[in-house]
């Protein structure tokens, strides 16, 4: 678990376990419509989330915590490998998938906390995270749509580049993450 009170933001990040079923369903179904419309790995109810994690040791989920009330106020999802049914969209940009150096991420935050500078404070933790799982490459869970100007922007800050686009619903960005494993400190601001 790491904690932060930088730029005044008092917040935890840890890894999400059963027992915060209750919390975290309680955060899912506060999201606004907008919020929900972006981000939807699983389903929001109790028995969804259960089964999402019970079911395969696949999925890891991160949750973030303000330090005020304890509340969860941002839920990131990382996946071993890369989904099934991506497949063949991604090939088609000529990568090569490795479903033991590849994680599939999925981020959402609260509304109020969007835009804050909280994502990417929750990614640095995450990336030394998958660092230590000797992951390689960073991949979007079904691509962001285009117009999630705030996602896109977000991506592009923490150094996704664009694979291509695809339509779905509107149109798409496909978007991969090179880890650097070279590098040593990735905390981001955090304490350990
Ligand atoms: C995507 C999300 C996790 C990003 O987290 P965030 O805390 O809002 O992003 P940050 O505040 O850390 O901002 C990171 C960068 O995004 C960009 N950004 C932030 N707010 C923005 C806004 N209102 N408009 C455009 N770009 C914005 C900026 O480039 C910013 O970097 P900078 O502060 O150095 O300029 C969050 O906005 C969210 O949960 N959105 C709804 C769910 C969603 O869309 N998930 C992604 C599905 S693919």
């Amino acid at each position: 678990m790491l904690t932060t009170t930088t730029s005044k933001i008092n917040i935890q990040v840890r890894r999400f376990t059963i027992f915060d079923i209750e919390n975290l369903y309680t955060y899912l179904t506060h999201l606004s419509p907008e919020t929900k419309k972006r981000f939807g790995p699983h389903k929001f109810d109790k028995q969804s989330i259960f089964d999402f994690y019970r079911e395969s040791d696949k999925n890891i989920g991160y949750i973030t915590l303000d330090n005020e009330n304890h509340s969860i106020i941002g839920y990131f999802i990382i996946k071993r490998g890369f989904l099934a049914h991506d497949r063949e969209r991604l090939e088609g940009y000529r990568l090569t998938l490795d479903n033991q150096t590849d994680c599939t991420f999925a981020p959402s935050l609260a509304d109020h906390w969007q835009g804050s500078g909280v994502g990417k404070l929750v990614f640095q933790f995450i990336l030394s995270d998958l660092k230590k799982m000797k992951f390689s490459r960073i991949i979007l869970w079904g691509g962001v749509q285009s117009d999630n100007t705030r996602a896109v922007n977000y991506y592009i800050n923490l150094g996704f580049k664009t694979l291509g686009q695809f339509s779905h619903n509107g149109n798409n960005l496909d978007m991969i993450y090179s880890i650097d494993q070279s590098t040593g400190k990735t905390d981001g601001g955090f304490d350990q």
